[in-house]
């Protein structure tokens, strides 16, 4: 054994390590790794006990690498994307799906073409595609125009498109439904899922089938998937040419995997529906108050989801109901400071910190 074989590798396997068998990869593949995967499964402490569900468990998907469920799939994207030769990657984004390109495009040496929304944006994910040095394009229209844009343009350059319509997407972003089932020793009853473009839930479902049909699992959960109100093309069964939502993550209104999405749900027994901004914005701040996890308001709408099933639905008190939180809330601080704020000026004197916090 040389030197360098016995030099630790990275402190936890990634995605492509992890789950090597179940990924499209080839031996020309390479093995990035950014730590992405293996993130935390969470029991609730209050929120479930408050609505009589004793098995509720977050899902964090905020603590990849990037903050968001994204690295998941994006390390295969890109890893497949270097094997095919790729020296640019190009997406188009809410602001996760960019940050998460970015990164990786960054760690392989490769440039990063983001093509965002012009306005709303979160700042914090922002940041982390000019930090990342990605090449940014802000358009003036709304991420379906981009995510059409980006489509079009891929087809004529050689850049290849990093969007969950790249099955690859989804192959690594499948992975978050094997780790449950590692997590739990079976898949939950029902998993709580925001949806916007819709390769989320399409991954999850991908993921459950195929460790099922491996003799992983016994069975699959019920896919419930929560758009926000003013964006919810798959609940009104239409498109919505003008998607407004404080959920920035998910204001899309022509969801790219809108049919897998259906099929998800139906072949599940699960749901689609929608949920307020009002009702995201309680969940999301009960989510930081009771639980101490602080994610973004894309990622509350799987918790507003459930407390609104909950309320209909008598059977979920003795079922296992997993959320999966998303996106971090450091994305997303001006949502965050539009709570009321507890903070005291107070000059540097003991008596003033007593007085203040009135002990
Ligand atoms: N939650 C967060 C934090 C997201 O960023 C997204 C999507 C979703 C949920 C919905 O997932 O699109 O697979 O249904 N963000 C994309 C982006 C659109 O560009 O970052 P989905």
């Amino acid at each position: 054994m040389d030197a360098l074989s016995t030099l630790p590798k990275n402190s936890r396997p990634g995605v492509l390590e992890r789950y090597a068998e179940l990924l499209p990869l080839t031996p020309a593949t390479p093995r990035i790794d950014l730590g992405e995967g293996s993130t935390p499964l969470v029991r609730s402490q209050r929120i479930g006990p408050s609505l009589g569900i004793d098995d509720l468990y977050f899902k964090l998907e905020s603590c990849n690498p990037t903050g968001s469920f994204k690295d998941r799939g994006m390390v295969v994207a890109v890893a497949k994307a270097v094997e095919d030769g790729a020296k640019a990657v190009l997406c188009a984004s809410t602001g996760n799906t960019s940050a998460s390109a970015a990164a990786y495009a960054a760690h392989c040496g490769l440039d990063a073409y983001v093509l965002l929304p012009k306005i709303g944006i979160a700042g914090g994910k922002l940041a982390q595609s000019i930090a990342y040095g990605a090449r940014i394009v802000a358009i003036e229209g709304t991420f379906d125009d981009a995510l059409r844009l980006a489509r079009e343009y891929c087809a004529r350059h050689p850049v290849a498109l990093v969007n969950s319509v790249n099955p690859h997407r989804i192959q690594g972003q499948k992975t978050a439904a094997f780790e449950l089932v590692d997590a739990l020793g079976d898949a939950p009853d029902y998993l709580f899922i925001p949806v916007g473009n819709a390769g989320n839930i399409t991954a999850y479902w991908a993921g459950f089938k195929q460790y099922a049909e491996r003799g992983f699992a016994r069975t699959t959960p019920r896919m419930m998937g929560f758009q926000a109100e003013g964006a919810a093309p798959i609940v009104l069964g239409h498109i919505v040419e003008d998607p407004q939502t404080v959920a920035s993550a998910i204001r899309i209104g022509n969801p790219a995997s809108w049919q897998s999405a259906i099929a998800a749900r139906d072949e599940s027994a699960g749901a689609i529906d929608s949920v307020t901004d009002a009702e995201i914005l309680d969940a999301y701040a009960r989510l930081a108050r009771e639980e101490g996890i602080f994610c973004e308001p894309a990622s509350a709408a799987s918790l507003a989801g459930l407390i609104k099933t909950a309320a209909a639905r008598p059977d979920l008190r003795g079922a296992t109901c997993v959320c999966i939180i998303t996106g971090n809330g450091l994305k997303d601080p001006d949502t965050a400071a539009t709570f009321k704020t507890t903070q005291t000026d107070v000059p540097a004197r003991l008596d003033a910190i007593e007085s203040a916090l009135g002990l």
